[in-house]
C-alpha cells in the first residue's frame, strides 16, 4: 500500500496516528482530510507538515463528490477513519450532529472507496478500511469489586501492565452491542455499515474498539486535559455525580502504535478491541492529576484538593468500561508501552510546558488560522 487516507487526523489521535505514519513510513504518501470542525488542531501537526510524504486536504467526510474525487486524483490504497464527532456530552446536546458525521460520513468514505476500488482492475486486493471505533459501542458494565482486585487473568506476562479491575466482566470482541448515549449509538451505526461493507461487497474491512485514550493534543473539554488546566488555574473540578464511574484508559501514542500494527497485519473482516488493562475510579484519577500538578507547580501536594466540585451527574452516565485486549495482545503481540504513573506524568508535564496550545484553542486563535490557511 502506498497512498494512505487518514481522517480526522488534525484531531487528538489522529494527530498522533498521522505522525507516527509520516515518520515511521517515508514511502508512503499520507492524505490527512479533516473538516477541521472546532476539534480540529493543524498545530496538533506542525513538526510534520512539511514533510515531502505528507499532505493536508480540508474536507467534509460527509461530501461523497469531494471525497470519490480524491479517491480517484490520489489512487488512494488504505483509509484510516477516525474522522469523527466525539465528546458524550456534546452529543447528548445535538445529536444530529453526531449521526450526520458519524453515520452519514462514514457511509459515504465506504460508497466512495468501494466505487473506486471496485473500478480498479485489481479491485479490494491490497485495499483496506480500517474503523476507528470505541468501546462506548458496548454499553457498560457494572462495578462488583469494592476496588482494583485482580483480573481473573493475567496479561502481566505480555503487556508488563499491573492488571486491576473493578469487576469479573470485560468487554470483548464478542460482546453485544448496546449503546447508551447519542454518541456511543452513533458509532456503533457506523460500525454496522462497515461490517456491513465487508458482507456485501467484499471490501476489506477491519473495525477496532478502544478504551478512554489520554495524553497530549486531547481537546480541553475532556476530563484530564479540562481538569490539568483548571487545576492550574485554580478553577472548581466539575465532578459528575459521585466520580466513581469507571474508565480504563490508554496512552495516545500506545493507541497509535496499536492501530499501526492493526492495519499492516490484522485480519480482514476482524474486529480488535485495544486497551491496556487500567482501570481507575474518576475520582481517583482526579486526586492523582491534582497531586501531580501540584508537585510539577511546586506546589503543597494535593492542596488543591478543595477544587473537587461534585455537579449533577451526566444523563445516561456509563457506570464502567473494561477492554479485554488479549486477542490483539496474543494474535498480533501488541502491548502497552507505558505504566500509568509514567503516561500521566508526561501528559500532566505536556500540558503544562504547552499552556499556549490550550490558551490558543480557548483563545479561538486557532481558528483564525485556518479561516486565514484554508479559506474555502
Ligand atoms: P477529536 O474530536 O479530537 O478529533 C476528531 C477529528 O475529526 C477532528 O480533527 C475534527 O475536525 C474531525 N472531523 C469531525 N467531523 C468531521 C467531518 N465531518 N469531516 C472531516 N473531519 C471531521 O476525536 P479523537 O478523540 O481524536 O477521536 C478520534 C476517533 O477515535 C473517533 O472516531 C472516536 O470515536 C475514536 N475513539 C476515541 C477515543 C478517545 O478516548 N478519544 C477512544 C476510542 C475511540
Ligand atoms: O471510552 C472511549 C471514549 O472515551 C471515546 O469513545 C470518547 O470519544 C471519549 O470522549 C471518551 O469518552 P468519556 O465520556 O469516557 O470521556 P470524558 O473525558 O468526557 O469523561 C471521562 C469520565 O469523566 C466520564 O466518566 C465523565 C467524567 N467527567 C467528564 C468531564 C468532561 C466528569 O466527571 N467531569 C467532566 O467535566
Amino acid at each position: 500500500m502506498k497512498n494512505i487516507v487518514i481522517t480526522g487526523g488534525a484531531g487528538f489521535i489522529g494527530s498522533h496516528v498521522v505522525r507516527l505514519f509520516v515518520n515511521k513510513y517515508p514511502e508512503y504518501n499520507i492524505i490527512n482530510i479533516d473538516k477541521l470542525t472546532y476539534a480540529g488542531n493543524l498545530a496538533n501537526l506542525k513538526d510534520i507538515e512539511n514533510k515531502p510524504n505528507y499532505k493536508f486536504v480540508k474536507m467534509d467526510i460527509c461530501n461523497f463528490d469531494a471525497f470519490y474525487q480524491l479517491m480517484q486524483d490520489e489512487k488512494v490504497d488504505g483509509i484510516i477513519h477516525l474522522a469523527a464527532e466525539s465528546h458524550v456530552d456534546r452529543s447528548i446536546k445535538d445529536p444530529f450532529t453526531f449521526a450526520h458525521t458519524n453515520v452519514m460520513g462514514t457511509l459515504s468514505l465506504l460508497q466512495a472507496a468501494r466505487l473506486y476500488w471496485e473500478s480498479l482492475p485489481e479491485k479490494y486486493d491490497k485495499k483496506r478500511f480500517y474503523h476507528i471505533s470505541t468501546d462506548e459501542v458496548y454499553g457498560a458494565l457494572e462495578i462488583t469489586a469494592p476496588a482494583g482486585i485482580e483480573a481473573p487473568f493475567s496479561t502481566k506476562a505480555t503487556s508488563g501492565c499491573y492488571h486491576e479491575a473493578y469487576g469479573k466482566e470485560f468487554f470483548s470482541e464478542t460482546t453485544r452491542y448496546n449503546p447508551h448515549s447519542p454518541y456511543s449509538a452513533s458509532k456503533a451505526s457506523s460500525d454496522h455499515f462497515v461490517r456491513a461493507y465487508h458482507d456485501t461487497y467484499g471490501m476489506p474491512t477491519i473495525v477496532t474498539n478502544c478504551s478512554n485514550n489520554y495524553g497530549p493534543y486531547q481537546f480541553p473539554e475532556k476530563l484530564i486535559p479540562l481538569f490539568i488546566n483548571n487545576i492550574r488555574h485554580r478553577k472548581s473540578l466539575p465532578v459528575y455525580g459521585k466520580g466513581e464511574n469507571v474508565r480504563d484508559w490508554l496512552y495516545v501514542e500506545d493507541h497509535a502504535r496499536a492501530i499501526d500494527t492493526i492495519f499492516h497485519n490484522g485480519k480482514i473482516a476482524e474486529t480488535y478491541n485495544i486497551g491496556g488493562f487500567n482501570e481507575w475510579k474518576n475520582i481517583d484519577l482526579i486526586k492523582v492529576l491534582i497531586k501531580t500538578v501540584d508537585r510539577l507547580l511546586g506546589r503543597e501536594e494535593g492542596e488543591d484538593m478543595n477544587l473537587i466540585t461534585y455537579v449533577t451527574d451526566r444523563l445516561g452516565h456509563d457506570m464502567r468500561y473494561a477492554i479485554d485486549s488479549r486477542k490483539l495482545q496474543m494474535e498480533l503481540g501488541w502491548e502497552p508501552s507505558l505504566q500509568f504513573e509514567e503516561g500521566i506524568e508526561n501528559t500532566v508535564k505536556w500540558y503544562l510546558e504547552n499552556q499556549e496550545w490550550i490558551d490558543d484553542i480557548i483563545s479561538g486563535d486557532y481558528e483564525k488560522y485556518y479561516e486565514e490557511m484554508y479559506d474555502d
